[in-house]
């Protein structure tokens, strides 16, 4: 017996390959205007969609989530971290959760170490002297950063962008340690050739640059939280391409500001959009939009992950990126 396509509904643009690609394998709802929905728009998508795909910017939280329809069974999410959506909530009413993990993990590496050599070695503030016209010439004074190789990284949370950080790191003369909450198997550890630190406090205290690759979760929430960030040496470098909530960010900007902490690279902000002015305007300090994960590539390729992910359930079996609450 033909079953009726799933009804899916999309909340954000998508690349159009993308777009195209589901329209010819569901009954697709696209967005029109690359804007977030708000909250009416969401609440009636929940109740008339099978299957929902959010982004990071919709908060799929309970209340959201008891407004569903019976029929709403799939929540696809549209990236690889879920703190956008409430997956036990979900997970108590039947409704699977799935993300698209992977594909986006050398991109946010490369964003890791692009921000690593942008605070070292000044890069920004070569471009604002470059595009003002006001470079006077080679000196062999200026613009002087920081050598990244021999240099200590930590990286706070070992999964798969921080051991793609890792590699990249070893490759550019950097010694790796990191801290999570298990360690590796030895032969992992070997391959990468990194240090693990069961006591996140002692590794912080060490290293010249840290980089955070954790999930937002409640036990990571504020786990760089002022206390921590004081352990930090003060000629030491912050670096984030993960969750904005994993760091306090109102004592990072106090420490920036006091000198307390050499520098920062930031893609993700505690607040969002609404970034302190005085975070904002320090020279040591390189803000991205989060853009970590943005390649034409890794967008098609979550795209791609997506469709899976629907097409499986569609068929009758678990989507491959299933997220559970016990993974996170
Ligand atoms: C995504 C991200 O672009 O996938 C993630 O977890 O952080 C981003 O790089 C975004 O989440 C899309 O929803």
């Amino acid at each position: 017996m033909a079953r009726d396509r799933l009804s899916v509904v999309v909340t954000r643009r998508l690349p159009e390959a993308v777009e195209k690609r589901m329209s010819e394998l569901f009954d697709v709802e696209l967005r029109e205007d690359d804007t977030p929905m708000d909250r009416t728009e969401l609440v009636a998508a929940v109740q008339r969609a099978d299957v929902l795909v959010p982004t990071i910017t919709d908060q799929i939280d309970a209340a959201l989530i008891g407004q569903a329809g019976e029929q709403l069974k799939l929540i696809a999410n549209y990236g690889a971290g879920v703190n956008n959506i409430d997956v036990a909530t979900a997970r108590q009413r039947g409704i699977l959760v799935s993300n698209t993990p992977d594909v986006l993990t050398e991109d946010t590496a490369d964003m890791t170490m692009a921000l690593i050599l942008s605070v070292t070695r000044r890069i920004p503030e070569g471009l604002a002297v470059m595009q003002k016209g006001e470079w006077p010439g080679w000196a062999p004074t200026a613009y002087l950063g920081g050598r990244i190789a021999g240099r200590r990284l930590g990286i706070l949370g070992m999964g798969r962008i921080g051991q793609a950080v890792a590699r990249r790191a070893q490759a550019f003369g950097m010694q790796v340690h990191y801290h999570d909450r298990g360690r590796l198997r030895p032969e992992t550890e070997a391959e990468l050739n990194v240090t693990w630190w069961e006591s996140l406090d002692r590794m912080v205290a060490r290293m010249d640059i840290l980089t955070i690759h954790t999930p937002a979760t409640p036990s990571t929430f504020h786990l760089m939280n002022a206390r921590r960030l004081k352990l930090m040496k003060p000629d030491s470098v912050l670096v984030n391409t993960s969750r904005g909530e994993v760091v306090d960010e109102n004592a990072l900007t106090r420490m920036l500001r006091a000198g307390e902490i050499a520098g920062a690279g930031l893609d993700v902000y505690e607040f969002g959009t609404d970034i302190n002015p005085r975070l904002r305007e320090l020279p040591n300090v390189v803000l991205l939009p989060h853009m970590g994960s943005a390649t034409v590539e890794g967008r098609i390729e979550m795209g791609e992950k997506v469709i899976i992910n629907i097409k499986t359930f569609e068929d009758g079996h678990r989507p491959p990126d299933q997220v559970v609450p016990s993974m996170l």
